[in-house]
């Protein structure tokens, strides 16, 4: 790592009216020299990001700055990013001073290094700009095959080229406030007194028992060894055994949180269901926290933190590129329906968010709610709400959101018969302390549970549902060797993700997305 601050600055930068070395003219392709107004050599020529330039532009400076073109217009403006941030250098190049042919090369996308020094910008719209004394193409790019040109591109032509999409604005600022909300987890846990723990991806159990794996096997695709009754011989694969890619690290999570008291994962999960929605990914990142010692009123407190702290620290820390994406919603809006608009913008509903309580609503009271309601009354839901017990599908998580609290909600205590074997049991017999934290725009983006502690009352869970409990052993063991009360949740990074971006498609917040049918890239 560089050190950053002035000093760091002072030693790799030159003062433009310093008499500077003579060129070196080993250093690259073309070096071209402007009016002949300094010389210096590469070795003190320092190489800053636009975003180091920008954020602390220090005019009279020689600097090294390498990225692509974005335009280059009139022959003399250079708009240059180099992925930093989403701010393009302005590089002014003298034309004359140049061949030719050289310029010719400066098309969009195409790389460049370029010295010069930086001067107070003339022209709106920057404070800075960097007068052109040496230019180098790094890298051609062909403008009749290059499918990004300087205009808009619909979200559905780039997730076709996702090879080449983040080098827009928007899939720029997209990755740069994932990348920085993934910090804020580890920033949170860490000052939290949790230890980050690395579950296995490959995986004999199916945490969710919901059957929605991806088998890996070595066997052969065709003509798999079988057994006398018909059935595949898995004593023959690499494991010796079935294994799957995991569903969610919170089994062997649990395991953890048993000896270290406070534990949280971040890793790849990976779903084999088919959904194609605007909500679902085959592969995805989830962030499971597991505590000791917490009951679910703890947790639905942590869970309600833990998203706040990520909204709080993307606002503190992206503010250029949220005002971007914020911008971007705002065209995008427009062009919807009146009704359909969620009339609040990106940065206001990240405010909102961080400034209100979560609603805490238990299944019972939301399904009143839901009864009541006229989209149920007037048959709008696709799914009608008639009876308790009924699962809730997105329609209802954004109408409880959205429309009846205006604001997230966690809502909890679930029927048993909806939720996953390992939730805590209540009083009633026929809920479990489960709990879902519900989000504007996005529906479902926290889901968690205090876990069954009771090792008897978990074995006939298990059994009710058709799990092997020897199967489970090692899991159970924790309720046999100084069980106690714990909770834990998954918070669904991607969504986040989309909520913190405004981003309408969960594919546009990872790199290469994975649904079913696709796996390109
Ligand atoms: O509600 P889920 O299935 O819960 C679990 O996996 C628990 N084991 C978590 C725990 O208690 N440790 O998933 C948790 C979250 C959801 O709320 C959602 O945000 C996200 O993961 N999620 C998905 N995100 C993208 N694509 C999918 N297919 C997702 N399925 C779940
Ligand atoms: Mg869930």
């Amino acid at each position: 790592m560089f050190p950053k601050g002035d000093d760091f600055f002072e030693k790799r930068t030159k003062r433009g009216s310093e008499t500077l070395p003579e060129a070196d003219q080993d250093c690259g392709i073309l070096p071209i020299f402007a009016g002949g107004k300094s010389h210096f050599a590469s070795y003190i020529m320092p190489t800053l990001t636009v975003s180091e330039i920008l954020r602390q532009p220090k005019v009279g400076d020689i600097v090294t700055v390498k990225g692509w073109v974005r335009t280059f217009r009139s022959n003399r403006f250079i708009a240059l990013n180099d992925g930093s941030c989403q701010g393009n250098l302005q590089a002014v190049v003298d034309f004359e001073a140049f061949p030719e042919e050289l310029l010719k090369r400066v098309t969009t996308g195409a790389s460049l290094a370029i010295t010069g020094e930086l001067v107070a910008s003339q022209g709106a719209g920057q404070t800075v700009e960097i007068s052109v004394q040496k230019l180098e193409v790094l890298g051609d790019c062909p403008t009749e095959s290059y499918p990004l040109q300087p205009k808009r591109h619909s979200l559905e032509f780039l997730r076709e080229i996702a090879h080449l999409r983040m080098r827009t604005n928007t899939f720029g600022a997209v990755m740069r406030v994932r990348h920085a909300a993934a910090f804020a987890v580890h920033q949170f846990f860490n000052d939290q007194g949790f230890f980050y723990l690395n579950t296995p991806i490959i995986t004999a159990s199916d945490a969710e028992g919901a059957g929605e794996l991806f088998r890996v096997t070595t066997l052969p695709a065709d003509g798999a060894p079988k057994k006398e009754d018909g059935t595949t011989d898995f004593s023959e694969d690499f494991f010796e055994k079935p294994t799957n890619l995991t569903v969610s690290g919170q089994l062997e999570g649990e395991l953890g949180a048993m000896a270290l008291g406070k534990i949280y994962t971040f890793g790849p999960t990976f779903r084999a269901e088919n959904s194609n929605t605007t909500r679902h990914l085959s592969e995805f990142w989830m962030i499971e926290p597991e505590m000791a010692f917490f009951d679910l009123n703890d947790n639905m407190e942590l869970a309600e933190a833990f998203c706040k702290h990520i909204i709080r620290y993307v606002l503190t820390h992206c503010q250029e590129d949220l005002a971007f994406l914020d911008q971007r919603l705002e065209q995008e809006e427009k062009s919807k329906p009146q009704d359909q608009r969620s009339g609040q913008g990106l940065l206001e509903k990240l405010q909102f968010v961080l400034d209100n309580p979560f609603v805490r609503c238990t299944y019972t009271e939301a399904i009143d709610i839901l009864k009541d309601s006229k989209p149920n009354k007037k048959g709008q839901f696709k799914y009608p709400i008639e009876e308790w017990g009924a699962d809730l599908q997105s329609e209802h998580e954004r109408f409880l959101v959205e429309k009846h609290f205006k604001s997230p909600v966690i809502l909890f205590d679930y029927p048993a018969k909806i939720k996953a074997f390992y939730m805590r049991l209540n009083e009633d017999g026929k809920t479990v302390r489960a709990m879902d934290v519900l989000f504007p725009g996005i529906g479902e983006i926290v889901g968690g549970s205090q876990r069954e502690e009771r090792h008897d009352v978990l074995v006939e869970k298990m059994q009710a549902v058709g799990i092997e409990p020897e199967l489970l052993g090692w899991y159970l063991d924790t309720r046999k060797f100084g069980t106690c009360v714990h909770s834990g949740f998954g918070l669904g990074f991607e969504r986040m993700v989309q909520f913190v971006t405004g981003m309408g498609n969960i594919r546009d917040v990872i790199p290469f997305p994975r649904t079913p049918g696709n796996a390109e890239f």
